[in-house]
């Protein structure tokens, strides 16, 4: 079996991780058992990510949509969230992983948004790897509130509408500073987008597999990467 090569890998992954539900429902379990689980394969692949390589890693956790959930699964998560930062840390302090997050994160309960600014803070010298969650995060409202921002510096002539420019509305984003995916996975078999990183998946490479989040392993993540290494990125060039 060929193996990735680590000098073609991709810089920054991105992952929709998608299909709890729909595990623990094969299991005639409980969604937020599905939760559980897919919370263990986050732990695996920010592990994997770091000892492959792997720069950026954003992992698409929490939808501005996902807060039309009913608010019991909608607590379990944030639960969940808090869990995973508080067992985390040791382990991103012990690895060089700093943490990020995009989205409308002041629409998060307290709590969790005090563990989040905790971590975030004890990382920000962690220089190995940067795991960005997306966390009540649109690709919508990024643009939306990118567009607000970039108004109100020409409101306040800091700017001019000349100014306005590819690379003014990316540092205007949420993700302002990171390069953009280079590939993009989406588990459990559905070929949608759901609002994610909209701007910045122009030329990413796509990797969807059926496999279910809770499933999701190192060889199956393996094996996205071999794929996106025999892909030709022409980026809209002649071949
Ligand atoms: C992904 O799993 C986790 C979140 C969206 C928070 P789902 O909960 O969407 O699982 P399915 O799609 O119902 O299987
Ligand atoms: C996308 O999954 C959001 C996350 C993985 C956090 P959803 O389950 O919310 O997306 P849809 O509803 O299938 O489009
Ligand atoms: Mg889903």
């Amino acid at each position: 079996m060929t193996q990735i090569n680590s000098k073609q890998l991709p810089e920054h992954v991105a992952i929709i991780m998608d299909g709890n539900g729909r595990w623990a429902k094969r299991k005639g379990l409980n969604r937020i058992r599905g939760h559980r689980k897919g919370a263990d394969t986050v732990r695996k692949i920010v592990t994997f990510s770091r000892e492959i390589g792997i720069r950026w890693l954003t992992l698409y956790a929490f939808s501005e949509e996902n807060w039309k959930r009913p608010a019991l699964e909608v607590q379990a998560l944030m639960k969940l969230l808090n869990l995973f930062l508080k067992n985390e840390l040791k382990e991103m302090q012990e690895n060089g992983i700093q943490l990020k997050t995009i989205g409308r994160t002041a629409r998060l309960p307290k709590t969790t948004r005090q563990i989040l600014q905790d971590t975030i803070d004890k990382t920000s010298s962690n220089s190995d790897m940067t795991l960005t969650l997306a966390l009540s995060y649109g690709g919508r409202q990024e643009i939306l509130d990118a567009i607000l921002k970039i108004v109100s510096q020409i409101e306040e002539n800091k700017i001019s509408t000349s100014d306005i420019t590819e690379k003014l509305v990316s540092n205007s984003l949420y993700t302002s500073g990171m390069p953009d995916p280079d590939l993009l996975i989406r588990t459990s078999g559905e070929y949608r987008i759901s609002n994610f990183l909209l701007w910045q998946i122009s030329y990413s490479e796509i990797y969807i597999t059926p496999t279910l989040w809770p499933d999701f392993g190192e060889n199956e993540y393996e094996k996205a990467l071999k794929d996106y290494q025999m892909r030709d990125r022409r980026f809209g060039a002649r071949g």
